[in-house]
């Protein structure tokens, strides 16, 4: 690995017209200099090189970056060979730290061998699907029967394992590939005295994660014997962890994301055909029931599912039984169900895309309500079912993290189950107070990891004036993080340090995403590695809202904060250390909104437990009232040491 010591001398030394320089002509235009883009066509001149800055932007497409970024954007390289690409431009000398352990080296490039050895698979099954006689008259003929078209096979990457014992085996050995990683990938079985494929004779699906590399493979037979599984599918290996998977996200998440909702269904023929209809927004559990990475999965792009089964008894059961988890998940859960008989695939086939969309407009329900209709219909005329049923209705409202969501349902089913509002209020809160006592101890959750995205969002300012109070502060925090993360803020601490401890006192993870995940790049870097990232680690960072913030950050002398001009008005004589006090309020101020929220919630619940005569509780939530008061009035008070003339 390269040297901190190092890349900070390569920082030093680039001068980002010259590395620009040496691509495009520039000129100079003011304190920047301009030229034509070279990431997108133009004829009138609208990127711009800020030497002062160390940055570049195009106005007309909005890429923007420092002198790596460019390296790593304008020649294709990686984050390490763009810095060694400099480092020779400046004559540094590159200086490798302590490599990583054998057994980490062993165990990433076992892991880079896998995803070689299945992408060579894919290859390998789409090859024997479109170009050998046997899989063109088997597989090819019956994708083609089941309405797939040549778009679909080639975007699914859906391919032919031949009936041949060892075709992939002995394919991919005169490729130079080691039998033990086709093994070790789920791909060839070692139960016989030589390798053996693990799939013959079976049309394939190709199962991508969610960064589209290929990690599994789901085999459909074309027998209808029924001792024959119908599919077969990678066993769990090191790079296929089937509850980590949803199939055909990849191909969705654009889809998902614009459509805001995520369409849930069982099996791989559904998605496709789904998909090849026009309805792009569709994942599968492929046949098992949902995990809560997948969730999480789904949540990074909408908070909306819509699980959509068949309509048989088997199909009503499936759903019931999954969605509890993703309501704990403060998901929106909403349920279609098809005609009994029907599946996605075979609905779509039948109605087309249209009908699929009129169907599932006049049908979708809300999963809560479906399953309390449901049930009270079954156990209508049998009390002890009746009960059970309330229990598992009850204990689905409990899951839901949201207390106004929560009393909505309540209301609601309770008018569904001709049962006094009263009994179900009492009977989730039960519930939800068990799980709370038992949750004390729990450790928190692990925050979310930060996604690779290739679309760049539309840019927005850095603190819009849109988003919510509480986000708007987050991001505040953020920014000083970025800008003074390195300067010191006591003898012992630098900036980084204290805003990250500040943070990690609340145990509440920002509401605003791109905070969050730059906040854990500070995290993990000085958790793992005692150090504090440099800023331009967050400029060239691969995800690209981390990146656009950080340049955004940098670029303009962001509006100063209220605070900020207040202070210079009473003229603090320690200008060096300005900073320091522009942080502790700027904390101080985001405590205080997350406070508010905090006693809202708590005014609420008095509301609500008055209303309920719940004495002990309204007696709780009195207490915790005063509590968050008597915070917020300490906070307001360490807020006006700063900001108020005394
Ligand atoms: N499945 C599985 N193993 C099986 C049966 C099913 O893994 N023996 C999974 C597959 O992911 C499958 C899903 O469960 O896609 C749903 O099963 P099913 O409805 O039987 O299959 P379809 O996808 O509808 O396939 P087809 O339309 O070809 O029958
Ligand atoms: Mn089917």
């Amino acid at each position: 690995m390269i040297t901190r010591d190092t890349i900070t001398r390569i920082m030093d030394a680039v001068r980002i017209e010259e590395v620009v320089g040496d691509f495009i002509t520039l000129k100079r235009r003011g304190a920047n200099m301009l030229g034509n883009c070279p990431f997108h066509n133009e004829k009138t001149p609208s990127f711009t090189v800020s030497p002062a800055k160390g940055i570049y932007k195009c106005f007309g497409c909005g890429v923007a970056g420092d002198s790596v970024k460019f390296i790593i954007e304008h020649e294709h390289k990686t984050y390490p060979e763009a810095l060694r690409y400099l480092a020779e431009k400046y004559s540094i000398e590159i200086e490798e730290s302590e490599a990583p352990s054998d057994k980490q080296i062993e165990e990433k490039n076992e892991r880079d061998s896998l995803y070689i050895v299945s992408s060579f698979a894919q290859r390998f099954y789409s090859e024997q699907l479109l170009e050998t006689e046997e899989g063109q008259n088997i597989g090819l003929t019956y994708f083609k029967e089941r309405g797939f078209s040549k778009e679909t096979i080639e975007r699914f990457q859906l391919g032919y394992s031949p009936e041949k014992g060892d075709a992939l085996v002995k394919a991919s050995e005169a490729q130079g590939y080691l039998v033990e990683y086709l093994q070790k990938a789920g791909l060839a079985s070692d139960k016989y005295d030589r390798p053996y494929d693990f799939f013959r004779g079976r049309v394939m699906f190709t199962i991508h994660n969610f960064m589209g590399k290929v990690v599994g493979f789901g085999g459909r037979t074309l027998l209808s014997d029924k001792k024959v599984p119908k599919y077969v599918n990678t066993p769990e290996t090191d790079i296929y962890n089937k509850s980590r998977i949803l199939y055909g996200l990849f191909q969705a998440k654009n889809a998902v994301r614009k459509e805001d909702e995520c369409i849930l269904v069982e099996g791989y023929t559904d998605v496709i055909s789904l998909s090849q209809a026009g309805v792009e927004n569709v994942v599968a559990s492929s046949g098992t029931s949902l995990t809560v990475e997948q969730i999480r999965l789904i949540k990074r792009l909408t908070p909306n599912i819509t699980v959509t089964y068949d309509g048989d008894a088997a199909g009503i059961k499936a759903a019931i039984r999954g969605i509890d988890l993703i309501l704990e998940e403060d998901m929106n859960v909403r349920v279609v169900l098809l005609p009994p008989d029907d599946d996605p695939d075979s609905f779509v086939k039948r109605e087309g895309a249209d009908g699929f969309i009129k169907y599932r407009n006049s049908h979708i329900q809300d999963f809560i309500l479906f399953k309390t209709s449901f049930l009270q219909e079954e156990s209508k005329r049998d009390p002890v079912k009746r009960a059970e049923a309330i229990k598992d209705i009850v204990d689905s409202i409990a899951l839901i993290p949201d207390a106004i969501k929560r009393s909505v349902y309540v209301k609601e089913c309770s008018h569904l189950l001709d049962m006094q509002e009263q009994i179900l209020v009492s009977e989730v809160n039960k519930i939800r107070h068990q799980k709370n006592s038992k949750k004390a101890g729990a450790p928190v959750e692990d925050s979310p990891r930060y996604v690779n995205e290739e679309v760049p969002e539309p840019k927005e300012p850095i603190l819009p004036a849109s988003i919510g109070a509480l986000a708007r502060q987050e991001r505040d925090v953020v920014r000083l993080l970025l800008e003074y993360a390195h300067l010191d803020y006591s003898d012992e601490w630098k900036v980084a340090h204290a805003i990250l401890m500040e943070l990690d006192e609340d145990e509440t993870p920002m509401v605003d995403p791109i905070s969050e995940k730059i906040v854990n790049v500070y995290r993990t870097s000085i958790q793992e590695e005692s150090l504090i990232p440099e800023t331009h680690h967050l400029v060239s960072h691969e995800d690209p809202e981390i990146s656009n913030f950080a340049i955004e950050i940098l670029q303009k002398p962001y509006e100063l904060s209220e605070n900020w001009i207040k202070m210079h008005d009473i003229a603090i004589t320690d200008t060096q250390f300005v900073y320091r006090k522009d942080i502790h309020s700027s904390l101080c101020r985001l405590k205080l909104e997350r406070l508010k929220i905090l006693i809202d919630e708590t005014r609420n619940n008095m509301q609500k437990a008055q209303d309920e005569g719940d004495e002990l509780a309204l007696v709780e939530q009195m207490q915790l009232f005063q509590q968050y008061i008597g915070m917020k009035q300490q906070i307001a008070t360490a807020l006006g040491s700063v900001i108020l003339p005394s």
